[in-house]
C-alpha cells in the first residue's frame, strides 16, 4: 500500500484543519457556517477531543470565535444557539472562515485550550494549528516579558500572540510577511491558518512537517494549473531587540497571480474536507506561506534552496471522498498501524536531540534525582502496555542497574504487594483512564510511592493523579487493538532509560548505539510495513487454523505475547505467546506438523539459543514461519517461510518484530471476516474492574 497524500500519511491525526474563503461569491453566514462544520466533520474520523471556528462578527469589525469540548455535533449546536447573534441570516460577499479540530498535547481538552487560538480580547489575529511547537515555553517567556498574558495552555496561543506582536512592531508589514517572521520564530511541526481583523478577506497558511493543502473553486476555467513561487531577497537576518527579525521580504516579480472574478478558496490538513467543493488541489511544501488577497492566491518562500521548483502544481484529484476518508486503509486499525513511523517520531519529538545524542522528558525532568535514588523500578499496566514493559524491561535493568519489576495491574492488586517509599512505580495506558491500573495507582500512591504516569491521553484519570509522567504523543487511537500506543509506549520507556544512563561513562557505547536505532527507526518502520502484501498472503495460509503459536525469547519475547494477544482479540483464534526457553518443560509437546508456529530470531545475545529452539521445533516435524533479520540465510534454512525486518540495535529489535504480527492479526481478522476495530466484548478503554 502507498502513502498518498489524500490522508493515507498524517503526522497529526488527532488534528485538523479547514479554512474557508469566499471571494466575490455571496454566502449567508449560516452557509459559511455549515461549510466550515461540514468541513470538520469531513475530519472527524482522525479522531480529536475538541473542535472551534472563527468567521467575523456581522458588523466586520470583530472575530467571533465558537468553541466547544467534545464532538463536532457539540459545536453546531452551540452555533445554532448563538444563532441570533452570529446573524447566520445575512449575507457576505467575501469572507474568511477558519476551523479545527484538536487533540490535546498541550494542556488538557477545553474550551479556552481549543482552537482557533487568539492573540488578545480585540481579535486582532486567530490561528489554528495543528502539530508540536517544541520551543513554545522561550517564545513565551519573550512575549511575557513584552507583557503578554496567556488564557490557555497551549502551544498555538504563543503564535497568535507573536504575530500580533511582530504587528505592532512593523505595522506596515504585509499579512503574509508576518507569517513569514512568525514562522522562522518556530521549532517542531506544524500547519497553520490565521485570519486577521487588520486584514480583512485575507487568509494566510503555511506548514512544515505537518500537511497542509489548498483547494481553488472557481466559476471559470483556470488560465493556470501551477502556481509560480514568488521568493524573498535573501536577506541575511540580524539581531533587533532579543529577537532576531528577518528583514521584510520582498516580492516584486513580475508574476500573474491566479486569480479569477468569483472564487473560493479552502485550506486543509486533509484532501477529504475539500473534495466535495472542489477536486483541483496544491499541496503545500514545507516553509511555503500561501496567502490569498483579493481573491489572489500566491506561494512564497523566504530563501531560494537547489533543489526547489519554480511553481506548485494545482492536481486534480481524482478521488471518491469515501476513498480519501479511510486514506485508503479499510479501518482505523490499518490506518493505526501505517502511521507508525510518524507516531514514534511524535513520541520523540522535542525530546530526543540526535545532535548531542540528548534526551529531555520535560516531565519528569525534575524528578530524575529522586528516581536515582529509588530502590526499584515497578512498571505495571494491562495488555498491550504490559507488554511493552515487558519489551523494554531486560534495557531498563541494564542502563538504571536497578531492579525492574513488571506487573500486571490486576495481578498485582490481588496479591496486595508490597510497595514502599523508595519504589517508583510506572503506570502505562493509552487511554489514562484503564481501570485496574489506576487502583493499582491508588495503591502504591497510598504507599508513599512516586507515581510515573505513561499515558497517550492529556488530562486522563492517570496523569492527573501521577506525580508526573510522560505523554507519549501517538495521537488518538481509535481501533480497540492497540497498535501505535505500543510503540509509543516502547519509544518512551527508552527514552527514560537513556535519561536514567546520561552520566554513566560505561554506558555512554551503548547509548550512542539506541540513540542511532532511534534516528532510523521510522524508515526502517516503514521498510517492514511493505511485508504487508507478503504478510496477507501469509494469513490466507493461517486463517482457518484453530492454534496459532509464537515463540521467541529474549528482546522479542514481548513480541510474541503482543502477536498472540492481537490474534486473540481480533481475529478470536487462539494463540499464545511462549517463552522459547521454556520449551522443553511443556509447550514442545502441542509441536506437530499441522501446528502452525512462528519464531521471532534475530541476532541477539539469544541467537545461537533462538536457533535451537527453531531445530527442536523442525525436529518434531514442525515447519515454523521465521520472522527474521535481513538476508539472514541460515535462519531462513530451517524455515518454512520468512519475513524479513532490517537490523537494528537488540533492544530496538521488538519495535520491528511487532509489526508483522500487527499486519498479521489484522489480515487473518478480515480473511475471518471480522470487525477489527471493534471486536466482540471488548471496549476501547477498559473503565471497569
Ligand atoms: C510539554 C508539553 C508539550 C510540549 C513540550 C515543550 C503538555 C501536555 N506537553 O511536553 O506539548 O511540546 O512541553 O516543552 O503540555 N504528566 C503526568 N502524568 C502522565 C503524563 C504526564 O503527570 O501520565 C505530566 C508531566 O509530569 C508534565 C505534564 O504532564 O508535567 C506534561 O507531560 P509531557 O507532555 O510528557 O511533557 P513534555 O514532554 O515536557
Ligand atoms: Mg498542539
Amino acid at each position: 500500500m502507498e502513502e498518498g497524500p489524500f490522508g493515507g500519511s498524517c503526522r497529526f491525526p488527532g488534528q485538523g484543519i479547514f479554512a474557508y474563503l469566499n471571494y466575490l461569491t455571496p454566502k449567508s453566514r449560516r452557509e459559511i457556517l455549515e461549510l466550515l462544520v461540514n468541513g470538520l466533520k469531513r475530519l472527524e474520523y482522525r479522531g480529536y477531543d475538541s473542535a472551534g471556528v472563527a468567521l467575523d462578527t456581522p458588523d466586520g469589525k470583530d472575530i467571533a470565535i465558537v468553541k466547544k469540548s467534545g464532538k463536532v455535533k457539540a459545536l453546531q449546536d452551540e452555533i445554532v444557539s448563538k444563532g441570533e447573534s452570529l446573524q447566520i441570516d445575512l449575507s457576505t460577499d467575501c469572507h474568511v472562515g477558519i476551523a479545527h479540530t484538536r487533540w490535546a498535547t498541550h494542556g488538557v481538552p477545553s474550551e479556552v485550550n481549543s482552537h482557533p487560538q487568539r492573540s488578545d480580547v480585540g481579535h486582532s489575529f486567530v490561528v489554528v494549528h495543528n502539530g508540536i511547537v517544541t520551543n513554545y515555553k522561550d517564545v513565551k517567556l519573550f512575549l511575557e516579558k513584552k507583557g503578554y498574558c496567556f488564557e490557555s495552555e497551549t502551544d498555538t496561543e504563543i503564535i497568535a500572540k507573536l504575530i500580533h506582536h511582530l504587528y505592532t512592531q512593523h505595522p506596515n508589514y504585509s499579512f503574509r510577511e508576518l507569517v513569514e517572521q512568525v514562522i522562522q520564530q518556530l521549532e517542531g511541526a506544524f500547519a497553520l491558518a490565521f485570519k486577521s481583523r487588520h486584514f480583512p478577506g485575507e487568509c494566510v497558511a503555511t506548514r512544515r512537517g505537518s500537511p497542509l493543502l489548498v483547494g481553488i473553486k472557481a466559476k471559470t476555467r483556470l488560465a493556470t494549473d501551477h502556481i509560480p513561487i514568488l521568493y524573498s531577497k535573501d536577506h541575511r537576518p540580524h539581531g533587533r531587540g532579543d529577537m532576531p527579525i528577518l528583514p521584510r521580504s520582498d516580492s516584486t516579480a513580475e508574476f500573474q497571480p491566479l486569480e479569477d472574478k468569483e472564487i473560493e478558496y479552502f485550506f486543509a490538513s486533509d484532501a477529504s474536507a475539500v473534495i466535495e467543493h472542489t477536486n483541483r488541489v496544491i499541496f503545500l511544501e514545507d516553509d511555503d506561506v500561501a496567502a490569498v488577497k483579493d481573491g489572489m492566491l500566491s506561494i512564497h518562500r523566504l530563501r531560494r534552496s537547489l533543489d526547489d521548483s519554480h511553481s506548485r502544481e494545482i492536481i486534480t484529484l481524482k478521488m471518491e471522498i469515501q476513498q480519501i476518508m479511510k486514506g485508503n486503509y479499510s479501518s482505523f486499525m490499518q490506518k493505526e498501524i501505517f502511521e507508525q513511523p510518524e507516531s514514534v517520531v511524535n513520541t520523540m519529538r522535542g525530546r530526543v536531540n540526535f545532535e548531542d545524542n540528548s534526551v529531555i522528558l520535560g516531565g519528569i525532568k525534575e524528578y530524575i534525582p529522586e528516581v536515582r535514588r529509588c530502590r526499584r523500578l515497578m512498571l505495571i499496566g494491562c495488555g498491550t502496555s504490559y507488554h511493552s514493559a515487558i519489551a523494554t524491561r531486560q534495557l531498563l535493568e541494564e542502563l538504571t542497574e536497578l531492579p525492574v519489576v513488571v506487573e500486571l495491574a490486576s495481578d498485582f492488586l490481588d496479591r496486595n504487594t508490597p510497595v514502599f517509599r523508595d519504589d517508583v512505580c510506572f503506570f502505562i495506558s493509552q487511554s489514562g483512564e484503564t481501570a485496574d491500573t489506576l487502583m493499582a495507582l491508588r495503591y502504591c500512591k497510598n504507599r508513599g510511592a512516586l507515581i510515573i504516569g505513561i499515558t497517550n491521553t492529556v488530562g486522563s484519570s492517570i496523569c492527573r493523579e501521577s506525580h508526573c509522567g510522560v505523554h507519549i504523543n501517538a495521537g488518538p487511537e481509535i481501533g480497540v487493538a492497540s497498535t501505535k500506543a505500543y510503540t509509543s509506549q516502547f519509544v518512551s520507556l527508552v527514552m527514560f532509560a537513556l535519561v536514567m544512563s546520561e552520566d554513566r561513562i560505561s554506558h555512554q557505547q551503548r547509548r550512542a548505539e539506541i540513540f542511532n536505532g532511534l534516528k532510523h527507526i521510522d524508515e526502517q518502520i516503514r521498510e517492514v510495513l511493505k511485508l504487508d502484501e507478503e504478510v496477507s498472503k501469509l494469513a490466507k495460509d493461517l486463517y482457518t487454523h484453530k492454534s496459532l503459536l509464537i515463540m521467541g525469547r529474549g528482546y522479542n519475547f514481548s513480541t510474541c505475547l503482543e502477536g498472540a494477544l492481537k490474534v486473540k482479540e481480533l481475529a478470536y483464534m487462539h494463540s499464545e505467546g511462549i517463552m522459547a526457553g521454556e520449551l522443553k518443560h511443556g509447550p514442545l509437546a502441542l509441536v506437530d506438523k499441522a501446528m502452525p508456529v512462528i519464531m521471532i530470531v534475530t541476532r541477539d545475545p539469544v541467537y545461537v539459543k533462538c536457533m535451537n529452539a527453531l531445530q527442536q521445533v523442525t525436529a518434531r516435524e514442525g515447519r515454523p514461519i521465521v520472522i527474521c533479520e535481513k538476508g539472514d540465510t541460515e535462519t531462513q534454512s530451517f524455515s518454512s517461510k520468512t519475513l524479513e525486518v532490517p537490523h537494528t540495535v537488540d533492544c530496538l529489535q521488538g519495535l520491528l518484530t511487532v509489526i508483522p504480527m500487527q499486519l498479521l492479526s489484522y489480515h487473518i481478522a478480515v480473511l475471518r471476516g471480522y470487525n477489527v476495530d471493534c471486536p466482540r466484548n471488548l471496549a476501547k478503554s477498559v473503565t471497569v474492574e
